[in-house]
């Protein structure tokens, strides 16, 4: 087989396609409810702390690997170590079978807004309830979603995702700046603005400990090999460390924006932080509402929420595609239209799970629920240690020549990186994966 690996066409190219991974709906619609059900600013703090320390190590860990190997996961570990390595890799795949579906259900969702807020229908919280309990209406839009996301990923992903996340993101972020300060500035913020800034650690529990580092490697994309399929596009000229800088840098600043955008409206309007996945959907079109031309920001927002999901479900099939192209050789069309549709089959459940199969409950949670969980709660950590203890130990020192680009020297503070990698960061993941399950 040929070896044709494209490469990003611009140095910002990774940096651009990653954050158009990182960024999404975890930070929009995820981030928020899932502070708002863990007690707001403490876990704040603990997730910063897991996305700076933690978090920044397995991305780049993701990076090295990527780029050194040329593959997609699990061929990277075959081609680097080989072993029961590559497992890691399969479990990435695994992973994106468990949150493409739901994503691309919430995705749907942001379809549906996008044509809500179009016509002005009504948008208040009954409605939303009554939205997503119509199964005909979320499996249609769940298709609509995801039959974009593959038309793309079957155009090719670099020219695509490269050219348009650069003005989308910019974009996304004056939005979000504009809707904060609206938000700030209602009558009642102050407690919102208080919920999220002031700490109270005694709401803090192993559980929501738990809750913050499944958020983090969500939010950035890591522990399922997402970075090590875009890492393999890197020229080797590139220093990925100042990459990684600015994906992280990029993904947190837009989760801690929408937070603010969100809390306040929460509290002013006497909405629960607490309420779940609906959140974002409820809150936000209520603030909308008491813009100046809220209409034109209501629809703006929820077109680029919509792309925003988008390039991140982009990722997430390109994971699979890559994988069964690489090893087994297969043409790129037909898998995207195979994998498409099988993600479309198994995110049905997902979409009824507020509706009609609400009652039907595995180990007490809804399928939407039970996929977030396995996937977040349980895979992504189980990935993230495994990447991780592979450049701290199998691939070290490779790894931190990598670093380097081409001239190979190890930058200064890489041997902190080794022990973040080979020891803190999978002994604090599986500390807290055994604690809190
Ligand atoms: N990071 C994306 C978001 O925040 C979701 C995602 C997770 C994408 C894992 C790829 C891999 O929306």
């Amino acid at each position: 087989m040929a070896e044709q690996r494209a490469g990003w066409k611009s140095r910002t190219g990774f940096v651009v396609a990653a954050a158009g991974s990182a960024v999404g709906l975890g930070n929009i619609w995820r981030f928020p409810y899932v502070a708002g059900e863990n007690g707001g600013a403490a876990f704040i703090l603990i997730y910063l702390a897991i996305i700076f320390t933690v978090g920044f190590s397995v991305l780049l860990a993701e990076q090295a690997i990527g780029r050194a190997a040329h593959r997609s996961p699990a061929g990277a570990f075959r081609v680097l170590k080989g072993g029961l390595w590559p497992i890691v890799g399969y479990i990435g795949v695994l992973t994106a079978f468990f949150i493409l579906p739901f994503y691309s259900v919430v995705g749907g969702w942001t379809f549906a807004y996008v044509w809500k807020t179009v016509v002005g229908a009504s948008v208040d919280s009954a409605a939303f309830g009554g939205f997503i309990a119509d199964g005909w209406a979320t499996v249609g839009y769940h298709a609509l979603f995801i039959g974009v996301t593959a038309l793309i990923v079957l155009g090719g992903v670099q020219g695509g995702i490269e050219r348009y996340a650069r003005i989308l993101m910019p974009a996304l972020l004056v939005i979000l700046v504009i809707l904060v300060i609206r938000a700030v500035t209602l009558p009642g913020a102050e407690k919102g603005i208080a919920f999220y800034i002031t700490p109270d650690f005694s709401k803090l529990t192993l559980d929501s400990i738990h809750a913050a580092l499944s958020q983090a490697f969500f939010s950035i994309s890591v522990g399922m090999g997402v970075m090590i399929t875009y890492g393999s596009y890197i020229a080797k000229t590139e220093k990925l460390a100042g990459d990684a800088t600015w994906v992280v840098g990029l993904d947190t600043g837009v989760a801690l924006l929408s937070g603010l955008a969100i809390m306040p409206a929460v509290f002013a309007f006497g909405m629960d932080p607490g309420q779940g996945p609906g959140l974002t959907f409820v809150t936000l079109p209520a603030v909308f509402a008491q813009m100046p031309g809220g209409y034109v920001f209501g629809v703006l927002f929820f077109v680029m929420l919509s792309l925003a999901a988008m390039t991140s479900a982009m990722s997430l099939l390109e994971v699979v595609v890559a994988h069964v192209t690489d090893e087994f050789n297969c043409g790129r069309k037909p898998m995207v239209i195979l994998f498409g549709g099988i993600m479309f089959l198994l995110g049905i459940p997902a979409a009824l799970s507020f509706g009609a199969g609400k009652e039907f409950l595995i180990f007490g949670k809804t399928v939407f629920d039970l996929m977030e969980f396995i996937s977040t709660g349980i895979l992504l950590p189980v990935g993230a240690i495994g990447i991780s203890l592979f450049v701290g130990w199998a691939f070290w020192p490779k790894a931190g020549e990598e670093l380097g680009g081409e001239h190979g020297d190890a930058p200064s503070w890489a041997p902190v990186w080794r022990w973040m990698c080979g020891i803190v960061a999978p002994l604090l993941i599986l500390w807290i994966l055994i604690a809190a399950l």
